[in-house]
């Protein structure tokens, strides 16, 4: 494995233990709003100063990204933290969230961790070598029909401004598809897209700790990752478009009458 891997995968594994011990005792965190349904908690806090503090230690002089304490340093090596995603399902005891970490090499993804807590999985992916979940290799899956599909999608619930283009989105990916589900951490969802359990997936508004390493992960699994008309600024954007090489392609074209110019970026 790769040392700055294995230092990501450290940090996770501490983050993991930790939002996992408090898991146990969520009616007692203190909580705070940011804005309209988006809440942190103290254990999104400390997951994040345990995993700075891991990679800082080995490596002093990177930077760091991450969603609660923003941006510090400046460094070619770029690490991009979410501590915790999907914290709203963490602070209902709906077990579905992770600790996302990727390291960016003069703006190029090159590492990526994903650890599930609740069911002690580990993705892990680096540039050009594969995606792993534990020890087993990830190739997307093969599914060649949107028909056949399983989609997975995250739905607006901070901002808005998507909302009509996305429910068009929406009806067109459902009316068209096996199944859409909406687990609710957009980490996961990639990972699982890079695993073979989705075929495609899609969302907007996506911050770039929630996708950094699960892009990767969806790349070296052999997998495709756009923003929503094809190109390649989804870390800018956050618009996302993911899956199989098929789906991916079938995706951009049920996707594409319903673009705005706001989803074009
Ligand atoms: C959220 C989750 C969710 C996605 C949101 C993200 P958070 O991250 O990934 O699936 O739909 O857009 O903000 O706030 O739980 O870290
Ligand atoms: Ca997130
Ligand atoms: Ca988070």
């Amino acid at each position: 494995m790769h040392p700055m891997l294995n230092i990501a995968v450290k940090a996770a594994r501490r983050a993991g233990n930790l939002i996992h011990r408090a898991s146990d005792n969520i009616d007692h965190l203190t909580v705070t709003k940011k804005s309209q349904a988006d809440y942190v908690s103290e254990v999104d806090r400390a997951a994040e100063r345990t995993i700075i503090e891991t990679l800082l230690e080995a490596y002093p002089s990177h930077a760091i990204l991450a969603e609660e304490s923003g941006a510090q340093g400046q460094s070619e090596y770029v690490w991009i933290i979410d501590p915790l995603d999907g914290t709203t399902n963490f602070l209902h005891g709906f077990p579905q969230y992770a600790v996302s970490i990727a390291l960016q090499h003069n703006g190029v993804l090159s590492q990526a961790v994903i650890y599930d807590p609740t069911k002690n999985d580990l993705f892990t992916a680096s540039r050009g070598r594969g995606a792993f979940l534990n020890d087993k290799r990830l190739r997307v899956s093969k599914r060649k029909e949107m028909i056949d599909s399983l989609i997975g999608t995250g739905f607006p619930y901070t901002r808005f401004e998507h909302m009509d283009a996305y429910m068009d989105i929406f009806k067109d990916v459902m009316q068209n598809s096996a199944g859409l589900r909406r687990p609710g951490s957009a980490a996961l969802d990639l990972a699982y897209t890079a695993a073979g359990r989705f075929d495609g997936f899609f969302e907007t508004g996506l911050k770039p700790w929630d996708i950094a390493a699960g892009c990767l992960l969806i790349t070296e699994a052999g997998g495709i990752v756009s923003d929503l008309a094809g190109n390649q600024n989804y870390l800018a954007s956050g618009h996302v478009c993911a899956g199989n090489p098929h789906i991916h392609e079938q995706l951009l074209k049920i996707i594409a009458p319903h673009l705005t110019d706001g989803l074009k970026g």
